[in-house]
């Protein structure tokens, strides 16, 4: 598997458990709270671009999901085009977007922008895309931005910028951030300038607990050769899972939970463990929700199965003889109850 079949892969399979949620984390619950989280970012890029903006502009959005952001801008802009690499984004963009009929979006390669020609926007935009791509795959991007943009067009990017977080390259959803001095030079290296110099940049303690969702503004500063095509990246361990991946699937079953749907986060979890059995705190998540559910039967069949995948894993074994101690209790307390009825 190369790096683009992985990003296909990933993101076909998040979009297909559940679009929204693998959008916008905070904001999925309904198509309102989606529809208004789109919003505040449009603003966002709006007020980032005061000034600068025309109705008159063609606008790309490069990893657009299902459009979430490109449906407000709608009205501010002539046209719009959204691409992404996952061929079930695309597909449900065509339902949020029904009513836009100024905005198309494609399937697109997840490394090139092949499908259009030189100078054919005046925007680019990318919204929480860029900072999960692989780096090769990002710097290859910004030789094309600067390929579809004229001399006077502009990138406004969100990407987290200030200290250097990098993640395996098998990693399709964990999140990279850029030193300053890293960003400006693949920029310059690929024609491209910060309009203004970003301020209050990640600092080592912020990083792992706020993402940086602001846009940069950048502008074209000249013509660059256009790139080779982009290298089809190998993969050593093409099914190495993200522990991001794992820990949002932890939350959506706990989402699930709190809102009462239990069976869907079992559901969720399931997949989960089988997914990637190595991952023993969604184990115990599991037998949680299943006893949670009154389910104590499928709890111990989950440990069962927990412990012989893991011999060696106490607390595992622990859970199961307290289940099983549990469950004879209940045999026992239900005994005796029904002689007594008889
Ligand atoms: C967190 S979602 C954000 C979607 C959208 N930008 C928004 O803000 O609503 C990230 C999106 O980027 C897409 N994506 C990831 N890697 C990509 C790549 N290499 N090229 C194009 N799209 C990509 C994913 O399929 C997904 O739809």
């Amino acid at each position: 598997m190369n790096v683009i079949e992985k990003m296909k892969h990933d993101w076909d399979q998040r979009a297909q458990h559940h679009a929204r949620f693998w959008i916008a984390t905070e904001n999925y619950q309904t198509e309102e709270s989606f529809a208004q989280s789109g919003l505040d970012t449009a603003h966002a890029l709006l007020k980032a671009l005061t000034g600068l903006h025309h109705v008159s502009w063609k606008v790309l959005d490069i990893g657009c999901g299902i459009g979430r952001t490109l449906k407000p801008l709608a009205k501010h802009f002539q046209s719009l085009v959204g691409i992404d690499v996952s061929s079930a984004m695309i597909a449900q963009s065509t339902s949020w977007l029904s009513e836009c009929h100024n905005i198309t979006t494609f399937e697109t390669s997840g490394v090139d922008l092949r499908e259009f020609n030189d100078q054919s926007f005046d925007l680019v935009y990318s919204y929480v895309a860029f900072q999960h791509m692989p780096r090769p795959v990002f710097e290859h991007y910004l030789g094309e931005i600067n390929r579809v943009l004229p001399p006077d067009g502009y990138l406004a990017m969100q990407l987290p910028i200030g200290q250097y977080c990098d993640v395996p390259i098998e990693d399709t959803i964990g999140i990279r951030s850029y030193t300053f001095e890293e960003i400006e030079q693949k920029l310059r290296q690929n024609g491209l300038a910060f309009c203004d110099k970003p301020t209050a940049l990640l600092t080592s303690a912020s990083i792992h607990q706020s993402f940086d969702h602001r846009f940069h503004i950048i502008k074209k500063i000249k013509m660059i050769k256009p790139k080779i095509q982009a290298k089809r990246i190998q993969l050593e361990h093409p099914h190495y899972d993200s522990p991001l991946d794992m820990h949002l699937y932890e939350t959506y079953a706990e989402d699930c939970a709190r809102v009462g749907k239990r069976q869907e986060g079992i559901q969720t979890l399931q997949f989960l463990v089988h997914r990637n059995p190595e991952h023993l705190a969604g184990w115990l998540q599991l037998t949680a929700l299943l006893l949670e559910n009154g389910q104590i039967q499928q709890a111990i069949t989950t440990m069962q199965e927990l412990t012989a995948l893991h011999p060696r894993y106490e607390e595992g074994h622990a859970t199961l003889q307290r289940l099983c101690a549990q469950s004879q209790q209940a045999n026992i307390a239900s005994q005796e109850q029904q002689e007594q009825l008889f």
